[in-house]
This record gives C-alpha cells, sequence and structure tokens, in this order.
C-alpha cells in the first residue's frame, strides 16, 4: 500500500468500525451490473422498458449489458476479496429466476447458487435484496404495484427464492427503497414504470409493504438460520429559516421521505401527517393489512445520501431550497453526514421496537477518470471516513449498528443517471469493461488491514 493513501480512511481510533464484530461491506443491485438482459430465459423487467422508452433514461442508456456482472463475477469478487471486507450485499432479479408462470427457472437460480458459494468460500457475509426495482413486466402488465395480487406474487417469489437458497444468506431483505418504488415509480415518473399520479404512490407503498409483510414469515420458516429485515432510505431536511411554517415543512419532509416508510413497519400504521401534506390520497387497506405490514423485523437496512434544504410552500407543504455554498457530489446532492447521526439517534427516540441497523447503502458519485492507471477519488475517501465517523457517534449515543456497506462495488447503471454517474470504489471502463481499482477502494483495503491486524494482536 503506497503511503500517502494509508491511512486516509481510517474512522477516529475509538469508532466502532474497528471492532471485529462489525460488518464492513459494499453493496450492488442486480439491474444496475449483471447486463446479459436475455440470457439464460431472464425475462424483461419494469426497468428494461423504461430504459428502452427514449427520452427517460440520460443519454438513452439501458441495463442490457450493464457490467457483464453476469459473466464476470469470478473477476468482480477477485476485486472484491482484495478490499479485505466482511460482507456483500447484491440483488437477485426476479425475472431471472420465475417464470411468467411462476414456475423457477433453474438456469437463473442456479446464478445466484455459485455467487452465494463463492461468497461464503470468500469469507464474506451474504445480504441478499429479493426486490431492487426489477419487477417483471408480465407483473406490470397486470396493473403492477397498483395491484393488490402483486404483493402475493412478491410473496410467492420469497417463498420460492427461501427455499431454494436456504442456508446460504446470512441476511434477506425484501425490498430495497419502497419509497424509491412509490415516489419516483408511481407519483414522479422519474424511475419505472414512470407513472405519475400521487394517490397510484400511496397505494403502490401500500401493496409493496404488504408484499413485505406477507414475505417475511415464509423467509423465516425456510430459511430459520438468516437474518430477516428490509431496506429504507432515509432523508434528513433543513428548514431555510426559523420560522414555525419552515420548520413545520421540513418536519413534514421527513414524514414523507422517513415515516411514511418506518411508521407501518415499527408502528404499525401510516402518519396521519403524510395525508395532511397530500390529502385524499389514502391507500384502500383492507382489514389485518397492517398487522401483516408490522411484522417483527430481525434488522432494519438504512440508506442514506444527503440533505434537503426546504422551505414551507405557503400551503400545506414543502418546496426544496437548495443550499448555496455547500459541498456536493457530482448527483448534485449535499454532503452532510451528520444528517446520518442525527437521524439514527431520532430513529432510536421515536421507535421504542427498533431492531438492529445496518447501514446499506451510503456512498457518492464523482466524475471519477483513470490517468495513468489511477483514480484519484479524494473526495469519495473524505466522505466516506466523515461518514464512518458520523454511524460511530451514533453508536456512541446508543444506536445498536452492526454493520456498514459502501454504495458500491463498481461504477454502474444509475437508474435515470444511466452510466454518467459514479458511485464504485473500482472504476468500470464500459468501452472494454476493463476495471480499475479507484484510491478508495485501496484507502478501504488499508483499513480493513489495519483494523484485522489490530483485532488479532
Ligand atoms: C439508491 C439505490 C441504489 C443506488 C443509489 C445511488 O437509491 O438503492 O440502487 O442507485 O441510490
Amino acid at each position: 500500500m503506497n503511503s500517502p493513501l494509508a491511512e486516509s480512511l481510517f474512522p477516529s481510533a475509538d469508532s466502532g468500525f474497528w471492532q471485529p464484530d462489525f460488518l464492513l461491506g459494499a453493496a450492488t443491485a442486480s439491474y444496475q451490473i449483471e447486463g446479459a438482459a436475455h440470457a439464460d430465459g431472464r425475462l424483461p423487467s419494469i426497468w428494461d422498458t423504461y430504459s428502452h422508452t427514449p427520452g427517460k433514461v440520460l443519454n438513452g442508456d439501458n441495463g442490457d449489458v450493464a457490467c457483464d456482472h453476469y459473466h464476470r463475477w469470478e473477476s468482480d469478487f477477485e476485486l472484491l476479496s482484495q478490499l479485505g471486507l466482511d460482507g456483500y450485499r447484491l440483488s437477485i432479479a426476479w425475472p431471472r429466476v420465475m417464470d411468467a408462470q411462476g414456475r423457477p427457472n433453474p438456469k437463473g437460480i442456479d446464478f445466484y447458487k455459485r455467487l452465494l458459494d463463492r461468497l461464503q468460500e470468500q469469507g464474506l457475509q451474504r445480504f441478499v435484496t429479493l426486490y431492487h426495482w426489477d419487477l417483471p413486466q408480465y407483473l406490470e402488465d397486470r396493473g403492477g404495484w397498483l395491484n393488490r395480487d402483486t404483493a402475493y406474487r412478491f410473496a410467492e417469489y420469497a417463498d420460492l427464492m427461501s427455499r431454494e437458497l436456504s442456508g446460504r444468506v446470512t441476511a434477506w431483505s425484501t425490498l430495497n427503497e419502497p419509497w424509491c418504488s412509490a415516489m419516483l415509480g408511481y407519483a414522479e415518473g422519474a424511475h419505472a414504470p414512470g407513472r405519475k399520479n400521487r394517490r397510484y404512490a400511496l397505494q403502490a407503498m401500500h401493496h409493496l409493504l404488504l408484499g413485505h409483510g406477507l414475505a417475511v414469515p415464509l423467509l423465516r420458516r425456510n430459511d430459520p438460520g438468516a437474518q430477516v429485515g428490509i431496506v429504507a432510505n432515509v432523508g434528513k431536511s433543513s428548514p431555510q429559516t426559523d420560522s414555525p411554517a419552515d420548520r413545520r415543512a421540513a418536519e413534514l419532509f421527513e414524514v414523507q421521505h422517513n415515516a411514511w416508510v418506518l411508521d407501518p413497519l415499527l408502528k404499525g400504521s401510516y402518519p396521519a401527517a403524510m395525508f395532511e401534506l397530500y390529502p385524499g390520497t389514502e391507500p384502500l387497506i383492507l382489514e389485518g393489512d397492517m398487522a401483516v405490514i408490522a411484522s417483527r423485523l430481525d434488522y432494519l437496512g438504512i440508506n442514506y445520501y444527503f440533505r434537503s434544504n426546504v422551505e414551507s410552500d405557503g400551503k400545506h407543504g414543502y418546496t426544496e431550497v437548495p443550499l448555496p455554498g455547500v459541498e456536493r457530489t457530482q448527483m448534485g446532492w449535499e454532503v452532510y453526514p451528520n444528517g446520518l447521526r442525527d437521524l439514527l439517534i431520532g430513529f432510536r427516540r421515536d421507535y421504542p421496537t427498533l431492531p438492529p441497523i445496518y447501514i446499506t447503502e451510503n456512498g457518492m458519485a464523482s466524475d471519477d477518470k483513470v490517468v495513468d492507471g489511477v483514480v484519484d477519488d479524494a473526495q469519495r475517501i473524505s466522505f466516506l471516513k466523515r461518514h464512518f465517523n458520523a454511524v460511530s457517534e451514533a453508536m456512541k449515543a446508543g444506536v445498536d449498528v452492526r454493520g456498514y456497506f459502501v454504495w458500491s462495488l463498481l461504477d454502474n447503471f444509475e437508474w435515470a443517471y444511466g452510466y454518467e454517474r459514479r458511485f464504485g470504489l473500482v472504476h468500470v471502463d464500459y468501452a472494454t469493461q476493463f476495471r480499475t481499482p479507484k484510491n478508495s477502494a485501496h484507502a478501504l483495503a488499508a483499513f480493513t488491514a489495519a483494523r484485522k491486524r489490530r483485532n488479532t494482536l
């Protein structure tokens, strides 16, 4: 390890990140890296349809090839092993493993068996997400998440996968970021399936969470040795001024981004303020649904990226007003590590049943270039170190955080932003599929090596 980087990512000496049982990992998702869109019986997903619709994704990019991880996973896992991490978070592509009649596709399932077996051989903990947004298109054709039946189809899929992969998984996550599926997919139209109706978003959320709740007991029954949880993205807000209206606006932002998902899961009800924000959008809820949704979790996955500054819109909502002069990433997102600390502390205060937490995603995009074989992503190193320390502070304040996954192992297909936004620890040249570990990957490897040395002394 060349010296300028050696200690650049080390968190503070008393940080929980140094503890041997604190899980440090990297994360990816199927549609963003696998490619091989038509291989071995894979069916189209809503993201194939959406990304192939002109004007939906920046530069007309799609996930047909992506990082070609479906064919290159072995060398990608060699790169992963060089990082010295404890865990890896991946997702399963639903349209690879089941056909439109709900029958298993053995070729697709075997792919994930091979991945999980290799990870286990490499000594890595395996966090598996069932739904990272790639809904089979045939289910969208029947109404997608607006159709209550999709929740039951999801439970069947979870049942099949946990029977097939039982014993190979450390922790299951039912859904990744239902907020994004519902809000970006059904209200804003910025993600697949591209619908634009606020009421749809609330109904889609209800069916997503119902699917989650139906899947939980099946996962537990079929794979009793694994943890069962869900992954939520959370947002931090700041009020533009100290006025009561702006402070209320900031609260409502967090209700919409956090409580809308966490309240049903952890309290068994939707927050009333959600319907103050969006009157007349109450979803259709059948008797017993909320109890299903609130089934006990072994852990909660938290994805955190940035803070949003908001002001009152003069009615009952909020408007985002970007703060000038703050540090931002290639996404334009504000770098604000203390937001993660404060949210975690707030969740512990607000949810008596809060389970142990894993930070399942955190990271940043930068316009990374390979120069003489080197990718100098100094901002990412500093970003990660500051977020490690913010999480450590929450742990010192009593929040039970068990692990942290960097988003992402590889540069990949960043949804509506295509390949232009680079989140990886490893740079991908999409023309050649050549991989170059960035300086952040070297710095992370230096930290994991130092941690191992310290913990074996
Ligand atoms: C999250 C997604 C993940 C990735 C990051 C940047 O919302 O879960 O797939 O795109 O954002």
